[in-house]
């Protein structure tokens, strides 16, 4: 099936209000099979043209639920799970240079692993997600449902890349190449970290978060349609501002509100210099 076909597919029997489960079938499996290869993207860049999201891969995945039915799934000898037919776990990619360390790790069906990845248990890459070439996954990260995430990022130990399914959103999150996240951080909501960012420990991005940038002394918000955007290497680390209103004041209360306080320089690459000998 083409993409093209594919995607007509998709949109005709997720148009339906009870998708026949026996036409359904081939389709979701046709959609997994062509996320796993890469070939179809919940998101994708376009050379100077920014991203460009493709909203009825989502559909088909939802498509994939719905006809779905719950089933045992046991792995032995020692896990018992439960989930819908149709979304099962996926084995690692047949490839040399990928590694998915044992130890608790899920990769669901129609996510994809590009080469060199390493995935630290335990992790979770849901489905549609992509994890681009040389990612270091490390432990307890999620990478949620339709992320995007671009080549040789550092995803640190318990960083959570929220997914596009659940709450409803209809933009995936995107972490573009050379980002680092670090430990703890959580980016949610459609949020589009630029190239060669870097999160320090603990930053939690959202549509509602303001970030302040000290250098270029403007701030980033999400603004209606359109995400946070985090500039290309900017260093974010957490911050807060006073809250709004007397009685905040009075109580001294504050938000948090991430800042940019620099942009990558030497040292940051020193900070977050990576090794080798791991990957
Ligand atoms: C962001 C980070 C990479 C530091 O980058 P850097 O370029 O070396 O930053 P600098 O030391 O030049 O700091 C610049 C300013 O930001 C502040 N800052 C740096 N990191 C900060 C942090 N995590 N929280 C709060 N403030 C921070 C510094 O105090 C400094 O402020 P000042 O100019 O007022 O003194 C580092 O703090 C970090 O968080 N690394 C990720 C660690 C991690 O999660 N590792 C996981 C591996 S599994």
């Amino acid at each position: 099936m083409t993409a093209f076909n594919l995607r007509a597919e998709v949109e005709r029997l997720a148009a339906l209000p009870s998708p026949p489960r026996d036409l359904a079938l081939p389709v979701v499996e046709a959609l997994l099979e062509a996320l796993e290869r890469g070939e179809v993207r919940a998101a994708e860049p376009r050379p100077g043209k920014g991203w460009t999201v493709h909203s009825w891969v989502k559909r088909g995945i939802l498509l994939g639920f719905r006809v779905g039915v719950n089933t045992e799934v046991h792995v032995p000898p020692v896990f018992h799970f439960r989930d819908r037919d149709t979304f099962p776990a996926r084995g690692a990619p047949p490839s040399d240079d990928v590694r998915v360390v044992p130890g608790g790790t899920t990769l669901r069906r129609g996510a994809f692993l590009g080469p060199g990845v390493v995935v630290m248990p335990p992790a979770f890459v849901n489905v549609g997600a992509y994890v681009g070439e040389g990612v270091m996954v490390d432990s307890h990260a999620l990478v949620g449902s339709c992320a995007q995430i671009g080549s040789r990022v550092h995803l640190s130990a318990g960083a959570q890349i929220g997914g596009v399914l659940e709450p409803v959103g209809a933009l995936p999150v995107i972490v573009e190449d050379d980002v680092l996240v670090g430990g703890g951080c959580g980016i949610f909501e459609g949020t589009l970290v630029r190239a060669g960012a870097v999160l320090g420990a603990g930053v939690v991005l959202t549509r509602a978060v303001t970030v302040v940038d000290l250098v270029r002394q403007s701030v980033h918000r999400a603004v209606r349609g359109m995400p946070l955007v985090i500039p290309e290497r900017a260093v974010v680390v957490p911050g807060a501002r006073p809250a709004s209103g007397e009685f905040a004041r009075a109580h001294g209360v504050f938000l948090q509100a991430p800042v940019i306080v620099k942009y990558r320089d030497d040292k940051t690459d020193v900070a977050t210099a990576l090794e080798g000998w791991l990957r």
